[in-house]
Formats: C-alpha cells, sequence, structure tokens
C-alpha cells in the first residue's frame, strides 16, 4: 500500500503513512510555466493499493487530485482510495434555482471515474455521498475537536443553526456539558441573519461549533449575540477554516475568545488533527 499526498494535504498523507506503517510513493509534481501541473508517480505501485489525499479546495487543488488518480490508473494501481479531507462544493448540494449546476454532483463524477473509493470527512450533507459513483464513506472529526474543546473548561455547546444540532450534542457528550442550537436564516451567500432565541449562555464559557467558517458571518453573529446574552467566554470551532476574505478579522472584532479548526485546510488555526479518524476508515 503507498500513499500519495497532494500538495493541498501532504501531511494529512504523512500522518497516515505513520499511523498506517505505509510509504508515502515517491513522486515528481510541477507547474509549467504557464501553471499548468504535471504529475509522475516514480515508484512501482503496478497491482498495489494507492491511497491519494487531496483536499478539493481551491480550484486548482481539484485539478491535481484528478491528475494524480489518473497517474496511478495509468501505472496500473490494483485500487484507488481517495481521501478527500475537504470536499469542496458541496454546499451546492441541490438546484435551488432552475438552470443552476449541481456542483457537489457534478464533482463527484469527475473523481469517480478512477477511484474505487471515496474517504471525506465532515462532509456539509451525507448525502453529498450518494453523488459519488464508488463506494463512498465519511468519518468525523467533531469528537477530535471535542477532546480540544474538553481542556478549555466548556460549559456549553451551540450549533449555529438546527441542522447542526447534532454535531454540538456530540460534541457536549465528549465535553461532559450542555447543549443547544441557534436559529439561523441565510439569506444569501455572505449574508445570514440570527434570531435572538434565549440560551443559558450567562456567565458561560461556551463553544459554538460548525462544519465550514467561510465568510466568517454566521460565526461572527453568533458570538455578537452571545456575548449580549452575557457569555463569558466563546471559542469557535470549525472542521474546515475557508476564512474568506476577511472572515479572521470579523470574528476578532466580534469579541472571539479562540478560533479552532482542524488541518483539512491548513491554516493558522489548524490545532487539531484528522489522520486518525481517517485512519479508522481505511484500516
Ligand atoms: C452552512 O450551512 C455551513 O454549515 C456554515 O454555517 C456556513 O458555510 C458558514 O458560512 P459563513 O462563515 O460564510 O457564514
Amino acid at each position: 500500500m503507498y500513499l500519495i499526498g497532494g500538495t493541498a494535504s501532504y501531511k494529512i498523507a504523512e500522518d497516515l503513512s505513520n499511523i498506517l506503517d505505509s510509504p508515502l510513493a515517491k513522486v515528481i509534481s510541477k507547474r509549467f510555466p504557464d501553471k499548468e501541473f504535471y504529475f509522475r508517480i516514480v515508484d512501482d505501485v503496478k497491482d498495489e493499493h494507492v491511497i491519494i489525499v487531496q483536499t478539493t479546495y481551491p480550484d486548482t487543488n481539484l485539478v491535481e487530485l484528478l491528475l494524480m488518480q489518473n497517474a496511478a490508473e495509468e501505472a496500473g494501481a490494483k485500487k484507488i482510495t481517495v481521501v478527500i479531507p475537504y470536499y469542496g462544493y458541496a454546499r451546492q448540494d441541490t438546484k435551488f434555482q432552475d438552470g443552476e449546476a449541481v456542483s457537489a454532483k457534478a464533482i463527484a463524477a469527475l473523481i469517480s471515474l478512477n477511484a474505487d473509493k471515496v474517504i471525506t470527512v465532515d462532509p456539509h450533507k451525507e448525502h453529498i455521498l450518494d453523488f459519488f459513483s464508488t463506494s463512498a464513506e465519511s468519518c468525523t472529526a467533531v469528537p477530535e475537536i471535542a477532546k480540544y474543546l474538553k481542556q478549555k473548561k466548556i460549559d456549553l455547546v451551540l450549533a449555529p443553526d438546527k441542522g447542526a444540532k447534532e454535531r454540538a450534542k456530540t460534541a457536549a457528550e465528549i465535553i461532559n456539558c450542555d447543549f443547544d442550537y441557534m436559529q439561523k436564516t441565510r439569506i444569501d451567500g455572505s449574508t445570514v441573519e440570527m434570531k435572538p432565541k434565549k440560551l443559558d449562555a450567562k456567565n458561560k464559557t461556551v463553544a459554538i461549533i460548525d462544519d465550514i467558517i467561510s465568510t466568517g458571518g454566521t460565526m461572527a453573529l453568533a458570538i455578537r449575540e452571545l456575548k449580549k446574552q452575557g457569555a463569558k467566554k466563546v471559542f469557535v470551532a470549525c472542521t474546515h477554516g475557508l476564512f474568506a476574505d476577511d472572515a479572521i478579522k470579523k470574528l476578532s472584532n466580534s469579541g472571539c475568545d479562540e478560533i479552532i479548526s482542524t488541518d483539512t485546510i491548513l491554516n493558522n488555526y489548524s490545532k487539531v488533527k484528522v489522520a486518525d479518524s481517517i485512519a479508522k476508515l481505511i484500516k
């Protein structure tokens, strides 16, 4: 069995190689002067199980993944497992308006071309796994995030909306504290509305947990609401820290006490690793 890490997820591939006690394949990857990607597997992977690890965000990393898969297929790999720590494009999982592309489905079709198995972490909605025409499974980073939060003496875990309640419940069970959810309405891609809801947050250390922080709009509103309701400290945690535009500034200006994300998208807040959760599915 060989591991191959794309440029977006090399560190996770390295972690998996250590956990699974399998080597990282020797590869050559580069960008041509016009920025097109080149990829070659140097080791002989014929009849081997090859595990390719690559987050599909931003778009350039998706192209890298498709080429890595093709190289493994061309080299005669026996089995290709694709690990996608963050599956980008998952949020457009249906036609919200006539004429729209269903991005989660379109990208899944491409990845399925050269994959025997797909593994991803905390997909936006579980049903996107059905878009892959190959076997597809997900694992969750929430227990690892909860272990990190446990050291912070959290009194209350909140989901920013009702749909994310189960995630908050799982974390709260591990931390051994209460959980609840907030009332969010999404107006468009960058605007959300947070309806005040009486929460038992006064003088408490609260953690808000979500799958993605993108513009930070959802979390910023939630933090402000909680501080208004008297929360002592507010931590925000997510699996996938996209932190688009001025998200970090927005969070700090709202009074956030700490930002936590995993390493599915490497950033300055990647305090939690996902390799152990992924390895359990490979084993
Ligand atoms: C949406 O349903 C997701 O779970 C996140 O709440 C959302 O993607 C966060 O986006 P933003 O940070 O832009 O508010």
